[in-house]
């Protein structure tokens, strides 16, 4: 099993008929991932976009425990976008629409977004209570970090928050020698990416109008980064 997934449906991993896909890392993250949204979002309602959300599952699962809030899957590989919307089917659950396609390396993310859907026939979020992006920046060029923040910073309503967990390096170090590893075993793989600095990370949310409110340790050297604006209203 690779150690990442690109396109997941080329892993090895089962495809349902219906084209759903299953994610190893999924089974194995989504509880603690859960336990730091949980208190995120208690009380709160609103749209929330996960962004590069995979295989679907982890949106279908929030969903299925905060039915006050509308979740907004997105991804921006087609196979992708079939898994996510055969679990929403699968799910049947009414506070999930279906996916959006968003390029996170376009700062706008997706037409339909843009001048808060104005002049587009097709649904989209309002101001977003939050941003979910999980193992996405390593595993793609800084431009896709770039474009995440800078839509983040564009769509966030006043209390809303960027939410980002994976492994990340602090003051330019890396948190454990597995993380080193999976660095370069990335860089190897395309020199494009590669685990980021939480400081990179902190300047590109400075010019998006965020500032990095929380960071929760997570197990397997993973970190949850809690972004919110720095002029919160
Ligand atoms: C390692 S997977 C993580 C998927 C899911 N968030 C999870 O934790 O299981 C990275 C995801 O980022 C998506 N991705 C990569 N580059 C992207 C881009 N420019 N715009 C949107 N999604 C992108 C991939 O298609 C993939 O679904």
């Amino acid at each position: 099993m690779a150690e990442f997934v690109i396109e997941f449906g080329k892993d090895g991993r089962p495809v349902e008929p219906d084209g759903r896909l299953d994610a190893a890392a999924f089974h194995r993250n989504h509880q603690p991932i859960w336990a730091v949204l949980e208190r995120l979002l208690a009380g709160k309602s609103g749209d929330v976009v996960e962004a590069g959300s995979g295989t679907g599952q982890h949106a279908m699962y929030f969903a299925s425990r905060t039915p006050d809030i509308t979740w907004w899957p997105s991804d921006f590989n087609e196979q992708h976008l079939r898994s996510i919307e055969a679990w929403r089917a699968h799910a049947g659950l009414p506070n999930i629409r279906p996916p959006l396609r968003i390029d996170l390396s376009d700062p706008v993310w997706c037409p339909q977004m843009r001048d808060g859907g104005q002049g587009s026939s097709l649904a989209a979020p309002g101001p977003l209570l939050a941003v979910l992006c999980a193992n996405v920046v390593h595993i793609a060029p800084w431009r896709v970090a770039e474009g995440l923040f800078a839509g983040a910073g564009r769509y966030l309503r006043a209390d809303g928050r960027l939410v980002l967990y994976g492994p990340f390096k602090r003051d330019g170090k890396h948190t454990a020698i597995s993380n080193a590893v999976f660095d370069t075993s990335l860089r190897d793989s395309n020199p494009e990416w590669g685990v980021r600095d939480l400081a990179d990370l902190e300047k590109l949310a400075a010019a998006a109008g965020l500032v990095l409110i929380e960071t929760v340790k997570m197990p397997a050297n993973n970190l949850m980064l809690v972004f919110g604006r720095n002029t919160p209203g």
